[in-house]
């Protein structure tokens, strides 16, 4: 049996049902802070991400689904190249068959003159290759065509094999694939704040000042799968991006942003979450902080873990998020980023937390935060919970202040986060029973011809925004009173050729018993009135 793959799952009713609770409720809370909606593309270069998520981040290092684009073997190349080229009043066929020869090269062309070549393709030729061909060229010319015979290559025959050529009487024609376009490699998405950055300068879009953009919509990492850690998961993310002229460089910028997410928890009700907020740094910041970390590192690194290690020489400050037990007592001792802030940073680091003072987000200082993808600068935050366990990150963010030029943009300041929707529906208190509407009808035709008149009805309810399911004729009364209830509905509608005649039906209140005969016109009210 064919199954989903690992770390992948189907999202089933009722549970989506939660899942369109949330997305409706951050859609509604993006509005009202003036976010609009982008949609990217679910595969890109895979360059955009090695060059802002990072080459030595665990994400591009081990976790991208990541193909060549155009797998197809070098012949098939060489045989797409070919007939490209091919004039057109020839006329191709491929593996053409002669009886009474097992052989068949790649293609038969037949020329305007009544000539044929017979082509073949290879990378690697060999002499049993060209012998082949001969053969079949002699064969094919005993049909009494003049016959040629090709060998297509990307590369000189050897000396040896130019002599069994020539011998055989095989011409061949030589293609160079480096003149072609290379094989473009792609990757499934891990993050969205890459393809918002690359779309932002391909659209030019600091020309619309402040840019405030959100998305939804499934990421790929190939991550160990366990609870709330899955290979396709599902970000609801926004990034605040513009010139700086626009304010995109402000802290104001930072606190709305933190301040949207408090909003955005508490209306779906998850309440005892943690902000944890840190500033790592602008670029000059860094380069100094990175020397003293790498001298403390230096005599205390050999007693580390080897993912440590490793991380002490690739990408220094990664080492704080190094999950080893034993490790924890040196870590805690190494310098921090918040000593080597500059003034502007940690200026701008303190405006944050005042405005977050001022409207009242509670957050934690945590400067071992440093978060695991390369782009961010200054801000950095995840808001944690509790019910989550070892996957406690609900979402994270932060600033990524030359992550444009870095793609080759322009200067353009941003701040953004990324929700793990898939984290944020295991803390949600609210079961999916309850947010999930059940039909508020059931319509049961009873006898031949009914199902017509039902499908009449179920049409205008349905024009009323009634949630209305069909019955089918040949049930009994009975099964239709049975699924009617199984399926939550509050009321069962039936429809015999008697109610049709009369221009009222019966209206049977599910949860009371209680039935009532409503004229057609009365139908819809009725049934909304009682919601
Ligand atoms: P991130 O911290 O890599 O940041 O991911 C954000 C959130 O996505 C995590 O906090 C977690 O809830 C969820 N998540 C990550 N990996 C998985 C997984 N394998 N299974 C389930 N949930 C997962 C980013 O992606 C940045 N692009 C956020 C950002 C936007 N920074 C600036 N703008």
């Amino acid at each position: 049996m064919i199954k989903a793959i690992r770390g992948t799952r189907d999202l089933l009713p009722p549970e989506t049902a939660l899942w369109n609770f949330v997305e409706a409720a951050v859609r509604d809370v993006f509005r009202v802070y003036n976010f609009h909606e982008i949609r990217t593309p679910i595969f890109e270069e895979t360059q955009l991400f090695a060059r802002s998520v990072g080459e030595e981040t665990d994400i591009v290092a081990k976790e991208m689904y990541t193909w060549d684009d155009d797998r197809r073997s070098v012949e098939t190349k060489l045989e797409s190249i070919w007939l490209d080229r091919l004039p057109k009043e020839a006329e191709y066929f491929a593996q053409p068959n002669l009886p009474g020869f097992d052989y068949k090269p790649r293609f038969r062309v037949d020329w305007p003159d009544n000539s044929v070549t017979l082509v073949e393709f290879s990378s690697q030729p060999s002499a049993q290759i060209l012998e082949e061909l001969s053969q079949s060229g002699k064969a094919w010319s005993k049909h009494g065509e003049r016959v040629q015979i090709k060998l297509v290559t990307d590369r000189p025959l050897t000396g040896s094999l130019m002599q069994v050529a020539a011998s055989v009487g095989v011409h061949t024609e030589i293609i160079d694939l480096r003149d072609f376009e290379p094989f473009q490699s792609l990757t499934l998405r891990p993050e969205n704040t890459a393809g918002v950055v690359r779309a932002y300068i391909e659209h030019n879009l600091w020309e619309r000042g402040l840019n405030k953009l959100y998305y939804i919509g499934p990421q790929f990492r190939r991550e160990r799968p366990q609870k709330g850690r899955y290979r396709q998961f599902y970000q609801i993310g926004a990034e605040i991006i513009g010139p700086a002229s626009a304010g995109s460089e402000s802290p104001a910028r930072d606190a709305e942003l933190l301040e949207l997410l408090a909003t955005f928890l508490d209306r779906v009700g998850i309440t005892d979450w943690t902000l944890q907020l840190n500033s790592i740094g602008c670029a000059n910041d860094r380069a100094a902080y990175n020397e003293a970390l790498r001298k403390a590192l230096e005599p205390v690194v050999s007693k580390m873990d080897a993912d440590c290690q490793r991380r002490a020489v690739t990408n220094p400050l990664r080492v704080f998020d190094c999950k080893v037990p034993k490790d924890q007592p040196i870590i805690e001792k190494l310098p921090r980023i918040s000593q080597f802030l500059d003034e502007s940073c940690r200026k701008h680091f303190e405006q944050v937390q005042e405005i977050l003072k001022s409207v009242g987000v509670e957050f934690q200082l945590n400067d071992r935060l440093v978060r695991g993808l390369d782009y961010y600068t200054r801000t950095a935050f995840e808001f944690t919970h509790g019910a989550l366990g070892a996957q406690n990150a609900i979402l994270g963010g932060g600033r990524y202040d030359g992550l444009s030029e870095s793609l080759g943009g322009p200067s353009a300041p941003g701040i953004g986060f990324a929700i793990g929707e898939d984290r944020l529906v295991m803390a949600l208190k609210e079961s999916a029973e309850a947010v999930q509407r059940k039909p508020d009808v059931y319509i049961a035709p009873l006898g031949p011809g009914m199902n017509r008149e039902a499908a009449r009805l179920a049409r205008e309810l349905r024009h009323h925004d009634v949630i209305t399911e069909l019955g089918d004729e040949s049930f009994r009364l009975k099964k239709s009173l049975e699924t009617a209830s199984k399926i939550g509905a509050r009321f069962a509608l039936i429809v015999g050729e008697n109610e049709v005649k009369a221009g009222a039906f019966a209206l049977k209140n599910l949860q009371s018993g209680e039935q009532i005969s409503v004229p057609h016109s009365e139908l819809p009210q009725k049934i909304q009135s009682s919601r």
